[in-house]
Order: structure tokens, then sequence, then C-alpha cells
């Protein structure tokens, strides 16, 4: 029984494609109507595949598929295990005809986005996210990739999928604490450009973490449509799309500096939102109470709001320096000057940013 709630559209032309969203979808024969090839190859990993993967396989009906079960975790996001999709690719002679599936979180996409932007210059891709990170964010928009020993994300390519499928159900064999990490990444949409989506989430984050199926469909829906109005504005992020990156320059310092995995990136990247905000008051840019008001909801959707105090501030501005939005050796960073008001900036006093650290690390 499927229930096909919303569709979306992110809209870039000739490459536009639709984000559907509903219950029950990895059932349904929607998947099927996008494979352009007889070959595909299904790419998820050792947890997602025992979950999902013959459910999404029947799906496909009479099509050549094949499936490449990758190791889970972040660790894992790297070059080498980007070499294991074209090790099968290879070995059953898939042509540059060919469609890769991405199953599973944000690693497995942002890996099989980059496989696919690469093999053979480029074959089809299609995105079927299934923790709520995934669906929030990192399925939509196109930006793919592994990360390098000295820097998250630091290798990639943007490559957009043909069409992304959200199946809100493959939520509820979630853990809490992954369901926390992709509310973080929720929670910056409210804050860039949407105070009215901040303030439902105040009243309703509760309801999300006990996966209440009508807020989950509201906010993912929610989250889609302000991404996807961002990415058909600014695909390749030369200029409004870096707000999206709010908390990131903080949160993947700390992704980095304790060793990926460790930390997840929604954790590192609500402690990193808390830190931007915390600068934005110490410039006078952001009011107390606003800060109050996310540190608030931060906390109560069981997320950190301070980086670890292990890390150190010395070593928090070297990581940082490792950042794809620096540019001419200046850091620039996503601010807040409100609720729904976010900015990039290199105009701060470099104090700002070290007594912020300073700070905030001794109260970790
Ligand atoms: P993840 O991919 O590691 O998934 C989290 C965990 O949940 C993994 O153990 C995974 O196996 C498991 N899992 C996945 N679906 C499940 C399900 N339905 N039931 C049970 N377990 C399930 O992490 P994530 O939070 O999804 O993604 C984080 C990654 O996404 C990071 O590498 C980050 O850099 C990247 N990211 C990319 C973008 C982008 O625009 N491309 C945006 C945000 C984040
Ligand atoms: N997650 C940031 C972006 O997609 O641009």
């Amino acid at each position: 029984m499927s229930a096909l709630r919303h569709t979306l559209s992110v809209d870039l032309g000739a490459r536009s494609y639709p984000i559907y969203i509903g219950r029950g979808l990895l059932d349904a024969d929607l998947l099927r109507a996008h494979v352009p090839s007889r070959q595909v190859l299904l790419v998820t990993n050792d947890t997602v595949a025992p979950l999902y993967l013959q459910r999404l396989q029947a799906s496909l009906g009479d099509l050549q598929v094949a499936h490449c079960i990758l190791p889970d975790g972040e660790q894992y996001k790297t070059l080498e295990t980007l070499n294991r999709i074209f090790d099968v690719l290879l070995q059953k002679r898939f042509d540059r005809g060919c469609t890769l599936i991405a199953l599973g979180g944000g690693v497995v996409g942002d890996i099989t986005g980059f496989a696919a932007a690469s093999y053979q210059r480029g074959v089809h891709f299609i995105q079927v996210p299934t923790t709520l990170l995934a669906q929030v964010d990192s399925s939509v928009g196109g930006k793919t990739g592994v990360n390098h020993p000295l820097g998250k994300n630091m290798i990639g390519a943007f490559y957009q999928p043909r069409c992304v499928l959200i199946d809100t159900d493959s939520l509820n064999t979630l853990d809490d604490r992954q369901l926390s990490a992709g509310l973080a990444e929720v929670i910056k949409y409210g804050l860039i450009n949407d105070a009215e989506f901040f303030a439902w989430l105040e009243q309703n984050h509760q309801l999300l973490r006990q996966r209440d199926a009508d807020a989950l469909a509201f906010a993912i829906h929610r989250s889609c449509a302000d991404k996807a109005a961002v990415v058909a504005a600014d695909e390749r992020e030369s200029g409004q799309r870096a707000l999206l990156n709010l908390g990131h320059t903080f949160g993947h310092a700390i992704e980095t500096g304790m060793g990926y995995g460790a930390w997840l990136h929604g954790e590192a990247v609500a402690a990193g939102m808390c830190m931007a905000a915390q600068m934005s008051l110490r410039l006078g840019w952001f009011d107390a109470v606003e800060l109050q008001r996310l540190l608030a909801l931060t906390a109560a959707c069981g997320l950190p709001t301070w980086a670890p105090a292990q890390l150190g501030a010395e070593r928090m501005l070297e990581l940082m320096a490792v950042d794809k939005k620096v540019l001419a050796g200046k850091l620039r960073l996503v601010l807040l000057k409100g609720i729904g008001q976010a900015l990039v900036s290199a105009d701060f006093a470099a104090e700002a940013l070290q007594d912020t650290l300073n700070r905030g690390l001794s109260q970790a």
C-alpha cells in the first residue's frame, strides 16, 4: 500500500527532476519509470541492505539489476570505497548508458553520486535516501563526493540525480540518535530563511522525535522545498547556496578533528549552528532572545550546542581554515542577523571568532 503525498520539482531547466515524498514508496512502481537503462547498479551498505535492498530491487521488475554493498560508516566515505563501485561496474561490463541508484543515508548517496558523475564521464543517477538527514538535505541538489584525511567532502562533483524517491516509512528503522542528527539540517532551513518553519519546529519537535508520520512528512516536504528553491537559484554555489552551509565550517572542523564517524554530521552541524549564532551575537548582529530560542530547540531535539572541549580553539581554527568557502586565503562564514536571516560574510574581526571559540569550548 503506498501513499504518495507530495511531488516537488528541482527546477534546473533540462536537468529538472522530481522529488517524491510518501509512505511505502519503496514498493511502488514509481522508480521504474525514471530508470532509462536496462543495466542498473543498486549501491547501498551492509546496514541498509538487509532492510530495504530486496524491496527496492523487486520494484524494478525485469531490469538487469546488480548490487554493490559498501561497509557502513562515515570513515568509509573514501576514494578506496569509491573504487569498489568502479570494480563492480567494470567487472560486470556496465556501459555508459547504465543507471546507479543510491539506497541509504548521505554517505551512500554522496559516494554513489560521485561514482555516477565519474564512471565513463557520467552515467544516470537516482537517489533513494533512507535517513532523515539524507531525505531533507543530501539527496537533493547534486553535491557528491568523498572525504580526504585532511578535509571533509574535499573531493567531489556537482552531479544531479534524475529523481529523488523518499519513502518516509524507512525512517521507522532509524535509531533515535540518527533521527536527531537529521533534525539539525531541518532546523537549519528555519534559521537560514524560513522563520515561520522555525516557529513550527519549536511547537512540533516532540511529534517529530516521536516519528509522527504527518509531522515528518510536513517537515521533509518543507525542507526539500526550501532547499530546492536555493539550488534552482544557485546550483553551483556562486552565491546564496553557500547559506546552506550554516554551521558547516564549525561542523566539518569537529568531524575532521574528532575523526570521521565519532560525531555524526548532523550533531556537528547543530553545534556549529549554535556557535555561528554565538559569534553573530558577539558581533552584535543576533539577539540574545533568539539565541536562547535556538539553543532550546537544538537541545530539545537531542543535539549538542557546543563543539567538544577536547578540540581546543587553536585546533578548531586550524581545521576551519580547510574549508571550501575559503577564498583568496580569507575565511568566509555563514552568520546570522536573525532567525530566518542568514548571510555569508568575511567581514568580521578575527577576534570575534577566536573569542567565540575560546568561550564556547571552555563551556563545552
Ligand atoms: P549515514 O549515511 O552514515 O547514515 C547514518 C546511519 O544510518 C548509517 O549507519 C546508515 O547505515 C544507517 N541507516 C541509513 N538508513 C537507515 C534506515 N532507514 N534504517 C536504519 N539505519 C539506517 O549518515 P547521514 O546522516 O545520512 O549522512 C551524512 C553524510 O551526508 C555526511 O557524509 C555528510 O557530509 C553528507 N551530506 C551531504 C550533503 C550533500 O548535499 N551532498 C548534505 C548534507 C550531508
Ligand atoms: N548541504 C549543502 C548544500 O547542499 O549545498
